[in-house]
């Protein structure tokens, strides 16, 4: 496939590269105020779980700068602002404190910090539980449960794994993690008349917003403008979890008449929005010789928080993904969803996969230290196959597998097997420092496992001048969709990228939209856009046919021209002779992803249209004396179909990888016995920085044909899979501990942070 292209599959910058990085991006935080604006800071419970007797707000009412302060009473419609309509989760507690930091009210002031110091002077009377239930284990005691339990079940996994010549049981605790975004979670209400409220919000999910806005005003959703430019980073935690501040802040708005602004402080941000789940995994697995599996048995228990959010979709996806890109021929995968007196965990990049795929890979570390053999070969010996091998435990069939070709290039371009043989001669020699090696792959399902999100819009007005305005269902958040989108429409109409606006994410200019989740915002709006573009060029197709007296198959957009039979006109030319002979100019596109059902009660259907893959190799050295690591050399190689920016996508794969990494040994979350998170500031909770990464760090894009699936311009969703290479880290760390003593499972947690490393140390040399 030779195919020609001017603008899509370049590596293009980032349309606000130079901004982001100069401060002239934009951010709600910098859009100027307009006169009169109040602020807005919520008041937060110091307790996890109890009930509330009363609540004084007089001080906070008599405090310098403040206008209001609002309460459930305020609300005219509903205190609500949960994401799957089950309606626990309030803007405001009312009586009862689920968890530590809940919202009880809110100050709107004058100014910012007039309104952080009254929200302080609140007198609450509470009466508090005895014994909040904060942990997994508090909840799997108490059979704390906030959505049903769930399972895929295949054959009979107890039976095989009893009659396997190989059996291991094994398990382990996965960390959450804090979703870190440079820019915090902020909302900017502006009334209208007629009771109108303009919203700009810091959300993956415009539309939510709208929908959280108007329940909790009682205005109807056309009364409603939800506006985002960019956010400085979502990864999941303004999936749903931008809702109650940009309600918050509209309902300030409602009741004051002025423009309100709620901008959390990090501190505050970290405290009271959700995190990645953190689980409790524990397996059993029967396997052969070779370290290929027979059966599985595995119990995924994750901490949801005080109210349901996303979790649903997020056990369902670390399901999906147990499995990472292994055959398991008896599977039973079971998975417990548990209420805790904590906040409400969500989406975080993978939205639950990483959970499951940690837990396959460490599967595989552990049947490799039983086995004696290399961790790579028990993962190659479980590599989905054919036909009688390419079955999921949810009943998918794997169509499209190309992971033995990505791993064997890894494999060959890392050097791994020269690599792990000088490895295991320095650890026979070297007592104190360790090194371990790990190629890990990564399959990563795309689409949205509820099916009606599968959807976009956009819409393209081309001007007389023959620029083009672009507006789509998509949000920016970094991820560089924006561009990538834009790409698509200067592709098809042949014309010059700059010629191209990339404007805002409107609720009234693309409506009814999904988030911006799932890996899937470049397939679905890029997809969408498409359908718009095609629609006008039909029609500038049909125009041109006529004037040059050519077919309209003849016809060719290139080079900021449009021409046939010889004869050709710019861009801008046709746009103003169509507009003269009245002839629109403008077309709204719309997409849904073929091919996608999953019927979750059967379990049953296709809930992916395709996989993604890729595979990381990652070396470290520890420190077996203090627990001290270090990631010293890092070779990733990703599938992204045909790319459609590699620069964006190279730059995805290395961002993925690092927040991968970081989760899993340095990201570490601390609640109290109070149910306070004690990490609530970077001075506690250590994010990775540019030290981090090693000198040596290779990312390459896997060559192929591209996406099998009809996608735009063949390419694959990149966002989230390569998060999972930072498992490649972890399994490195666990090689390197598991060296001390051939043969042992060392007890290594997740995130392996230098304590978790010494007590996995300590855990194989009883003492
Ligand atoms: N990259 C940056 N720079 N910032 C982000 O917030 N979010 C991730 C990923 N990459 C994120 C990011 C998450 S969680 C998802 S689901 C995807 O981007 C969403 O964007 P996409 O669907 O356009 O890939
Ligand atoms: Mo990403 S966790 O799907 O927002």
């Amino acid at each position: 496939m030779t195919e020609h292209t001017a603008t899509v599959h370049k590596a293009t910058k980032h349309d606000s590269g130079i901004k982001h990085v100069s401060g002239r991006a934009r951010y709600i935080d910098d859009v100027p105020e307009p006169a009169g604006t109040l602020h807005v800071v919520p008041g937060m419970a110091n307790i996890a779980s109890g009930r509330i007797k009363s609540l004084d707000l007089d001080p906070v009412k008599q405090a310098p700068g403040v206008v209001a302060v609002l309460t459930v009473e305020h609300i005219r419609g509903e205190n609500d602002t949960s994401p799957a309509g089950i309606a626990d989760d309030p803007v405001f507690a009312e009586h009862e404190v689920t968890f530590h930091g809940q919202a009880l009210f809110a100050v709107v002031a004058t100014n910012r910090l007039a309104a952080r110091k009254a929200a302080r002077l609140a007198i609450v009377d509470y009466e508090a539980d005895a014994a909040p239930i904060l942990s997994v284990s508090d909840a799997l005691k108490a059979d704390s449960e906030i959505l049903e339990s769930y399972q895929f079940l295949r054959g009979d996994p107890n039976a095989a794994i009893a009659n396997a010549p190989h059996r291991l049981t094994s398990g382990m605790a996965i960390g959450g993690q804090e979703h870190f975004y440079l820019e915090g979670q902020i909302a900017m209400a502006i009334p209208g008349e007629d009771g109108d409220m303009t919203v700009l919000s810091s959300t993956q999910h415009p539309t939510e917003v709208q929908h959280v806005v108007s329940h909790i005003l009682h205005i109807p959703l056309h009364a409603v403008t939800v506006e985002t430019r960019r956010m400085g980073g979502g990864f999941g935690g303004k999936e749903s979890q931008a809702s109650q501040w940009a309600g918050i802040a509209a309902l300030a708005a409602q009741v004051t008449g002025k423009p309100c602004k709620l901008r959390l402080d990090r501190d505050d941000d970290m405290i009271m929005t959700g995190k990645r789940h953190d689980f409790e995994v524990s397996f059993e697995a029967g396997f052969e010789d070779d370290g290929r599996l027979i059966s599985v048995d595995t119990v995924l228990a994750a901490r949801c928080g005080h109210s349901a959010d996303l979790s649903l979709g997020v056990n369902d996806r670390a399901m999906f993904h147990s499995d990472n890109a292994y055959y398991y021929p008896d599977v039973r995968i079971k998975s417990h969803r548990l209420r805790t007196n904590t906040v409400s965990n969500t989406a975080f990049r993978g939205f639950g996969g990483p959970q499951g795929v940690l837990f396959a890979e460490r599967m595989m570390d552990d049947i490799a230290i039983e086995t004696g053999l290399d961790p790579l070969d028990v993962r190659k010996a479980n590599f989905y196959g054919q036909d009688d091998r390419n079955v999921t435990p949810f009943g998918m069939v794997v169509e499209d597998n190309i992971i033995d070709n990505v791993v064997s290039q890894l494999e060959e371009s890392s050097q791994y097997r020269r690599r792990r043989g000088e490895i295991d001669l320095f650890n026979q020699t070297s007592r104190f420092l360790k090194k371990g090696i790990a190629l890990t792959p990564v399959k990563f399902g795309i689409a949205f496992t509820l099916n009606h999100l599968n959807q976009a819009g956009a819409l393209v007005h081309v001007y007389t001048d023959g620029s083009v305005y672009l507006t789509h269902a998509g949000t920016e958040m970094g991820q560089g969709l924006y561009i990538k989108v834009a790409q698509v429409v200067a592709e098809e109409f042949g014309i010059d990228l700059d010629q191209v606006k990339i404007a805002a994410t409107v609720t009234d200019k693309v409506p009814n939209t999904g988030p911006t989740a799932a890996s899937s915002g470049s397939d679905l709006n890029g997809m969408a856009a498409k359908a718009a573009t095609d629609q006008i060029k039909a029609r500038m197709r049909a125009f041109i046919a006529e004037r040059f007296q050519a077919q309209e198959e003849d016809v060719i957009f290139a080079d900021n021209k449009v021409s046939a039979g010889g004869s050709s006109m710019t861009f801008g030319e046709l746009a103003l002779e169509m507009h003269l002979e009245r002839i629109s100019l403008s077309a709204s596109g719309f997409y849904r992803t073929p091919k996608v059902s999953w019927n979750r009660d059967e379990i049953k259907g296709r809930p992916f249209f395709y996989f993604a893959y890729g595979a990381a190799c990652s070396e470290v050295l520890i420190d077996t004396l203090t627990g001290e690591m270090k990631v010293t050399a890092v070779d990733l190689l990703h599938d992204v179909g045909k790319s459609l920016n590699p620069a964006v996508d190279i730059g995805q794969i290395e961002g993925g990888f690092v927040q991968g990494m970081g989760w899993l040994t340095t990201e570490e979350l601390v609640w109290d016995d109070q149910g306070r998170l004690r990490t609530h500031a970077p001075s506690t909770y250590k994010i990775p920085s540019a030290s981090d990464v090693p000198e040596h760090f290779v990312t390459k894009l896997y060559e192929s044909a591209g996406n099998q699936e009809d996608t735009i311009y063949r390419s694959k969703a990149v966002g989230e899979p390569p998060l999972m290479h930072g498992i490649s880290v972890f399994s490195a760390i666990y090689q390197a501990v598991a060296s001390i003593k051939p043969g042992v499972k060392p007890q290594l947690n997740a995130p392996a942070t230098p304590e978790a490393i010494l007590s996995a140390i300590a855990s194989m040399e009883p003492s």
